[in-house]
């Protein structure tokens, strides 16, 4: 089965780094940047040129810097933004402008535009931007809540402008999967000029349902998912970008598309950005948790020693880790207590193991979790006959 590209959008220097207190340093952007282009993120949003003058430099010199992603930069709609992203990006081999403005009447209502002259101010700002650089991206922020016959004419007149790129962000969450997928291939079907652009997706995760979203914007012909690393980003954060990538690997019998990502580099880049961004990764977090491939139950544990696709639909190679982990605790039984055993070098008869494992769950019902230290006491306590 031959599988579509869904090219891999990574924002996280620039929407993940808008998170209260996520503000990264120069040196840690430049780091985050070349792992990103390592493991073959195939367009790195790089920052917001005009919004500071440490993001300027960061841009131009990840833009210089990069070796495989095309460097992108954002850009309000108007002149200046645009010709400074520009400035940032041109050093990239291959730079990318992308432009926005907010397109919903609550986001009209700011500067004040009315519905023609926002369509005037995108037709020159899309124009402009395609006059300096000849890859254009533009996003009509607060897509999902713009009106239909609004949304139709303004991505019109952005593709008759010269994006090549329409994005279609669902700015504050607030859409669910089947309206996703729906809007993109209403939208494929309805613009004119529409086969000849790729349809972008960007989702933001306030009701939880950001990944979901994406995917099923992916389903309805969109071609370039917007993510960040472990989900970083504004408020509740944007789709993460290991759970699209590795939902798309996994499920690739309902969803057969491929993304140029390494994932074994996943892990690496993840503790990477939860240590330079200062926000640590909830324990129970899909793909990068680390509980994501643990399990301390007994009968997990002892299925997991049998046969590990009883209890996981991934292998923690795939994703950068060096296997599965069994942490033992108050609900592991006797099969991991003794593969544990074994691996420390201890090889118990019967006997000499069921009286380890009452003194085990006796400790384990005083101890989160029993480490190689209190197993091995446990052991030689028993030799002693203490
Ligand atoms: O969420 C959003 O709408 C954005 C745009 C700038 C694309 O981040
Ligand atoms: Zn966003």
């Amino acid at each position: 089965m031959t599988k579509d590209k869904v090219l891999i959008f990574d924002t996280t220097l620039r929407d993940g780094e808008q998170s209260p207190g996520a503000t990264m340093t120069h040196a840690e952007k430049l780091e985050i940047a070349e792992l990103l282009d390592d493991m073959g993120v195939d367009i790195i949003e790089a920052g917001f040129p005009i919004a500071s003058e440490g993001d300027f430099n960061a841009v131009s010199e990840i833009a210089k810097r990069a070796k495989r992603a095309t460097i992108c930069g954002l850009a309000r709609a108007n002149y200046k933004d645009i010709d400074r992203c520009w400035e940032a990006v041109k050093h990239a081999s291959s730079p990318r402008i992308h432009t926005f403005i907010g397109t919903s009447p609550l986001h009209r209502a700011i500067p004040n535009l009315d519905m023609d002259q926002m369509a005037e101010r995108i037709h020159d700002t899309v124009t402009h931007a395609r006059n300096l650089c000849d890859n254009v991206q533009w996003s009509p922020m607060d897509a999902t809540r713009t009106e239909w016959d609004y949304l139709c004419r303004v991505v019109e007149i952005a593709i008759k402008a010269g994006a090549s790129t329409i994005n279609i962000p669902d700015t504050v969450g607030y859409t669910a999967p089947a309206e996703s997928a729906d809007l993109i291939k209403r939208l494929i079907a309805t613009v004119p000029g529409a086969d000849s652009v790729i349809f972008a997706t960007h989702c933001h995760n306030d009701l939880g349902m950001a990944t979901a979203n994406s995917l099923a914007a992916v389903i309805g012909g969109a071609r370039q998912i917007e993510c960040t690393i472990n989900g970083l980003g504004e408020r509740a954060g944007n789709t993460a970008l290991e759970e699209v990538v590795m939902a798309l690997k996994i499920r690739g019998d309902i969803m057969p598309f491929e993304t140029g990502i390494d994932t074994r580099k996943i892990m690496n880049i993840s503790r990477r950005v939860a240590t330079v961004s200062g926000f640590a990764v909830q324990f129970n977090k899909a793909i990068v948790g680390k509980n994501a491939f643990a399990h301390e139950s007994g009968i997990h544990q002892d299925g997991m020693l049998k046969n590990a696709e009883t209890f996981e639909i991934m292998r923690p190679e795939d994703v950068g880790l060096s296997g599965t982990s069994l942490p033992l605790g108050k609900h592991s039984g006797r099969a991991a207590l003794r593969a544990k055993l074994a691996e420390l070098g201890f090889d118990l008869a019967d006997n000499q193991l069921n009286d380890v494992f009452v003194r085990f769950k006796d400790l384990a019902d005083r101890k989160k979790e029993v480490f190689d230290d209190d197993l091995m006491a446990l052991v030689y306590q028993n030799d002693s006959g203490e």
